[in-house]
């Protein structure tokens, strides 16, 4: 078996390359990314050198390129993470979003057609997507797989696009293919411009924390851990054309997240309680800033018998720990081009 894996340098691809690697030492796992700031090799390192994990640098939205690998290696299957990720970059750049997101996924989607038809032998394409396609929630209610999308940003907008497109291709060439909706990730090896790793890093530098409005907007948070073991099942054992939500029914407002990584924090560095809830700033809101998510992941706790392997509590303990003890690889990520897009975010609220 050989499996595609795009993406597979960032922060969830890498948890899915690793989990693949390990867990079927028969599968040749094939990491295409190219390598993006969010793109990070040494988030490997622990399986780069296992027989059955091989590197392609390469750019999705490159068709040529795209066409020669899979004409070459016939992958029995992709799953398909590399994205553009962050919301903010999004609504500075929505062009190159729309490039990667929804160009770079219809080049793969062009691609495995073209193979999966010389025989028509199962070539699944699994597309790996967001929650952030259904928009908003108010107060009550929880994102089902019937949701109909409503985006908001030019990330999600992105998304969706990219979404409908794994589903036309599945409806007009019969393409195999299926499809998830995550919640918020979180765990080790995200890159710090997502909240949670930013904040560890900031508080670990007494740096400002820059809350978006009130604080009063909701996301569900799943351990990084227990997203890509979902992507296993639902790669082995998902209905094709099928859509699975994952998610951990595990809602915070991000004001009571962020006190509570304040309080464990301070224990973990001997501060002090209250010290690092002293470095919040309310800053101005990010534009089109979505209310609520919370997904039901009711569909594939039934159907396929996931379900998180850990509490909240555990995986934000878990995750703060890993970033306490990867401080090179922090100092590593947050040299260079992040310190100007980090001033420009900084400054413009
Ligand atoms: P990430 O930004 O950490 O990683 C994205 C990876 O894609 C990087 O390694 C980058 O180098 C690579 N990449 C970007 N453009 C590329 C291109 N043109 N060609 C090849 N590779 C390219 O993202 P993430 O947070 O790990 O998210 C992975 C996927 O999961 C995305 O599709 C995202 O939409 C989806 N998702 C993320 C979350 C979350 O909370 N982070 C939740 C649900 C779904
Ligand atoms: O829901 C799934 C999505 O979760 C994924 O599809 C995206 O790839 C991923 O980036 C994430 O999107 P969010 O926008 O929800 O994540 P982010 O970590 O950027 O922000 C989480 C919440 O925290 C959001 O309400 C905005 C707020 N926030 C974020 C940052 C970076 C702040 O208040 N301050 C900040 O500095």
């Amino acid at each position: 078996m050989k499996i595609l894996i795009t993406g597979g340098a960032g922060f969830i691809g890498s948890h899915v390359v690793r989990l693949f690697v390990n867990k079927y030492p028969d599968y040749q796992i094939f990491n295409l990314d190219k390598l993006t700031y969010a793109g990070n090799l040494d988030n490997l390192k622990d399986i780069e050198q296992k027989s059955n994990y091989h590197f392609i640098k390469g750019d999705i939205v490159d068709q040529d390129f795209v066409q020669e690998l899979y004409h070459k290696h016939k992958f029995d299957g992709t799953i398909h993470l590399a994205a553009e990720s962050h919301v903010d970059r999004s609504i500075l750049n929505p062009l190159e979003f729309v490039q990667t997101n929804v160009i770079g996924t219809v080049n793969l989607l062009n691609a495995a057609r073209d193979i999966w038809k010389e025989n028509y032998t199962n070539k699944l394409f699994y597309h790996v997507s967001t929650d952030e396609v259904y928009g908003s929630l108010g107060n009550e209610g929880l994102f089902t797989e019937s949701t109909a999308y409503d985006p908001h940003s030019p990330y999600s907008a992105s998304k969706a696009s990219s979404d409908h497109f794994v589903r036309a291709y599945h409806d007009t060439y019969g393409l195999p293919i299926v499809i998830s909706n995550c919640s918020n990730n979180y765990g080790a090896y995200q890159f710090p411009e997502k909240l949670i790793p930013l904040f560890i890093h900031n508080i670990k530098n007494s740096k400002p924390l820059p809350v978006y409005g009130k604080g009063e907007n909701v996301r569900d948070w799943l351990y990084v851990v227990d997203h890509a073991r979902a992507i296993d099942l639902v790669y082995h054992q998902g209905k094709q054309g099928a859509t699975y939500n994952i998610g951990g029914f595990n809602e915070w407002k991000n004001i009571d997240l962020i006190r509570l990584m304040c309080q464990v924090m301070d224990k973990k560095l001997n501060q002090t309680e209250g010290t690092a809830e002293k470095l919040i700033e309310f800053v101005k809101d990010r534009a089109g800033h979505d209310l609520r998510y919370a997904i039901d992941a009711s569909k594939i706790n039934q159907e396929l018998g996931w379900s998180p392997s850990v509490t909240f509590e555990q995986g934000i303990e878990l995750t703060i720990d890993w970033y306490l003890e990867n401080t090179q690889w922090l100092d590593n990520v947050t040299s260079g081009n992040y310190q100007t897009y980090y001033e420009t975010q900084y400054v413009k609220r």
